[in-house]
């Protein structure tokens, strides 16, 4: 393909991620590369997944998966259902001309988030569930499924609401009133995210706040044990294990910003 036939072809489809394909041309996301850089480099920068499996849940356009595979994943599963089959969106059409661009070699599964399951799709060490939670009316049950999943660790990256309840909670929004999107129902807070990961078998939840829009959203890391193997050392500073009181205090001291 030539530069301009990869231009037409970019410009064929709405894209979420600002992804260059080659030098000088890139998608036009509505989330931009420094968006993605920063969450990238919050979200895989205290992991090392160099040799594991990724299944990258709500992978849309695919940024977060060839993240994960030039971070040297050995298998990169991008997974997804209502953005790819979307008559607008045809976010199948995106990812697959990315992929062919860039030469990175994921693979494609397209499942709905409800009916994932460990028999059918397997376990990966990773899992990445990157601005989905929130989409889901019914997000427990398949956490629990997507849990059985994980052989090592499940990152969650979700808007967040209620944070500053001192108790595990989460808003529900009926009809599009939240941001004016009918597929957005719940907004959990940080003790939700972590009490819900451990009741369902995580062995040790770390939170972060989003790297650039504070407390309004944030992100986990819920590895299935106490010391897991694949967290780099000293790559969780600026995390917070909820457990533990002392941690619970200075998260609610810096939302106070004292
Ligand atoms: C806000 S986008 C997030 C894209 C990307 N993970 C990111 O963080 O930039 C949400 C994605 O989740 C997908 N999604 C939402 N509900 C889903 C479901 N029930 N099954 C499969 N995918 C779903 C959408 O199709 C969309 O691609």
């Amino acid at each position: 393909m030539t530069d301009p036939e990869l231009r037409a072809a970019i410009a064929a489809f709405p894209w979420f991620h600002t992804i260059e394909l080659r030098p000088g041309i890139a998608t036009p996301g509505a989330k931009s590369a420094a968006v993605i850089a920063a969450e990238a480099e919050a979200l895989l920068g205290p992991l090392d997944l160099s040799g594991r499996s990724v299944l990258d849940i709500g992978a849309w356009n695919g940024a977060f998966s060839f993240e994960a595979k030039r971070r040297g994943a050995a298998r990169v599963v991008a997974s997804d259902s209502y953005t790819w089959r979307h008559p607008d969106y045809r976010g199948r059409e995106t990812i697959e001309l990315a992929r062919r661009e860039l030469g990175l070699a994921i693979e494609l599964l397209d499942e709905d988030v409800m009916r994932l399951n460990r028999k059918e799709h397997g376990a990966h060490d990773v899992i990445l569930l990157l601005g989905v939670f929130y989409h889901l009316i019914n997000p427990i049950a398949p956490l629990m499924r997507i849990r059985a999943m994980a052989s090592e660790v499940l990152v969650i990256e979700t808007h967040l609401d209620a944070a500053e309840l001192d108790r595990p909670a989460m808003i529900f929004y009926p009809g599009a009133t939240l941001a004016n999107d009918p597929t957005n129902w719940w907004g959990p807070n940080p003790l939700l995210l972590h009490e819900l990961l451990r009741e369902i078998g995580f062995a040790r939840v770390l939170y972060r706040d989003h790297p650039l829009y504070g407390r309004r959203r944030g992100m986990v890391h819920a590895f299935r044990t106490e010391a897991p193997a694949i967290a780099r050392p000293g790559g969780h500073q600026g995390w917070y294990d909820l457990a533990r009181p002392e941690e619970r205090a200075r998260l609610a001291a810096a939302a106070k910003g004292t």
